[in-house]
Parts: structure tokens; sequence; C-alpha cells
């Protein structure tokens, strides 16, 4: 299955090959959506790695060994970059991924951080993911790396992550796993909060309801695609003026993943392929 993209690979220009885009599941669609609306000239391959969902509560060495898998996956396909869109997969194993593979890499989290120091008055910033990503204190790094004056809020929310999944993003469970979860912040006195899973931007609206209008919630998939649209510009690599084609790979059954990934990508996945994940 690699081979076909293998293929095409040696006489397609850097140019015009496609951007690769990984996630433990569905959640990385978010960030899909906003390098679909920024750079729609750009053919994108995304791989959910649905058999092996949540990367979560799995240690880094399992974290970083399933990212070198997915990221041989997609070179397989020829692409001439890959956006980690899973934030657990950038706060474990983004840097051991820029070693080892010799084309350009970007993760979630700088882009994220840079966002919400751009957007907080008080400097009072919250951050939410997974038990991963919270462990590794990858935002908490880069935000005071940019600001050593903030303070800093960071709680894990892992059932936001089945929760998405299932498609249950306005649903009363969504609802009071959120305020179990979020009720904290109002104590806080955060105004800005980050969103710091790609699962998550898909439970925005309940969320938003839990923390009170009076927080701004940082998405970091535009902020993201910015930074992926100003790489392939300044490295010569943006494609040109041809139609691009999406493909959309899965690790396990892609039913669910097709269901709910249409309602994102408002009807954008053409068809879903599966692959074996650690396959690359
Ligand atoms: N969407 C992922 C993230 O941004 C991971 C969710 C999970 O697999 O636990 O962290």
């Amino acid at each position: 299955m690699t081979s076909a993209g293998g293929n095409g690979r040696q006489e397609t220009p850097p140019a015009e090959r496609p951007i690769g885009v990984f996630d433990s599941g569905i959640g990385g669609l978010t960030v899909m959506h906003s390098l679909m609306e920024r750079l729609p000239r750009e053919s994108l391959i995304y791989f959910g790695d649905t058999a092996r969902v949540p990367y979560g509560p799995k240690s880094r060495d399992t974290v970083t060994r399933f990212s070198i898998e997915n990221v041989r996956l997609l070179t397989g396909y020829g692409v001439k970059a890959v956006v980690v869109a899973c934030n657990t997969a950038t706060a474990r194993a983004l840097p051991v991924l820029r070693q080892e593979f010799n084309l350009p890499i970007v993760g979630v989290v700088g882009p994220g951080a840079r966002a919400a120091v751009a957007r907080t008055t008080t400097g009072r910033i919250g951050v939410i993911g997974t038990y991963g990503t919270i462990e590794s204190g990858a935002y908490r790094d880069h935000l005071l790396a940019l600001n050593p004056d903030l303070e800093v809020v960071s709680r894990p929310c892992p059932l936001f992550v089945p929760l998405a999944e299932e498609g249950w993003t306005d649903h009363p469970v969504a609802r009071q796993v959120a305020e179990e979860y979020l009720a904290p912040f109002r104590v806080d006195g955060i105004d800005t909060l980050i969103l710091g899973c790609t699962h998550y931007p898909l439970l925005a609206g309940v969320i938003a309801e839990a923390v009170g209008p009076q927080v701004t919630l940082i998405d970091s998939a535009e902020e993201t695609a910015r930074e992926v649209a100003s790489l392939l510009s300044d490295r010569g690599l943006a494609a040109g003026a041809g139609e691009p084609a999406h493909r959309f790979l899965v690790s396990d059954l892609p039913e669910l993943f097709l269901r709910v990934g249409q309602r994102f990508l408002q009807g954008r996945i053409g068809g879903v392929e599966v692959v074996a994940a650690g396959s690359g």
C-alpha cells in the first residue's frame, strides 16, 4: 500500500508532492481543516492511527515509536513535509522526529503557545491536554520561553478524546465531563485557554460554556497552518496551480472515522483507506 505513493515519487517535483499529516485518530482533522482552508492548492495525506488511539496515556517511548512509524509510513507516499497534528506526539516526539527524518516537520505546540501569548491580556493562561502532553510540560516551557512572567495552569482532560472520537461533541455527557474538568479554571481567573489536544476543538462549544465567555479558547490549528504556509514558501515548496487531491488513511475500521470526520470537514472525505499501523 505504501508503494503506490513511492512509485510516483521519483518523477514528481518536490513542490507538487503532498503534505503528510498524522494524529492518533480523528483529532488532527481540525488541523487538516485549517490546512485545506489556508493552503487550497496543497494535496494532503492524513493518517489517523485509529488502531492505537489514544496516545495520551502512553509512555514517551511508545508515543515516540508510533510517531516514527507514522512519519515513515507517510514518507512512503513521497510527502514533502509532515505536520504532527497531535499535541501528544508533538510534546513527546518532535525533537526525535526532526533528528530521524530529513524533511520539514511541523508540530502544534509551538504555534498554540504563540497564539495564546498573542491573545492574553492578563497573562494567566490555562492549558488542557492529554496526560502525556500535560506531563511533558511542553506548553509551559514554550509559554514561559515566550514570556517568563506568565502564570500557567495546566490540567489533563483525558475523557474528551473518546467523546470526540464517538462524535459526542454536543451531548449532555460531554457537558457534564467539561464541567467536572474545567470548573477549577473559573477560580484560577484565566483569560485564555489553550486547547492542547487536537481532539478538543471538536468540543469547543461545551468547553466554552464551562469556562465562561471571558475566556478565549486557543485552537493551534490555524497558527500551525500559517507556519506550514510560510515554511513552504521559504523553501520553495509551495504547490503550483494544479487541483489538489487528498487521501485519508486509518489503521483500523474506517466507518466511525468517516462518519464523524465528514461532519468536521463538511463532507470533503472522498473515501478512507485502511493501512497497517507500524507498516511504514
Ligand atoms: N489528538 C491528540 C493530541 O492532540 C491525542 C489524543 C490521544 O490520542 O490521546 O494530543
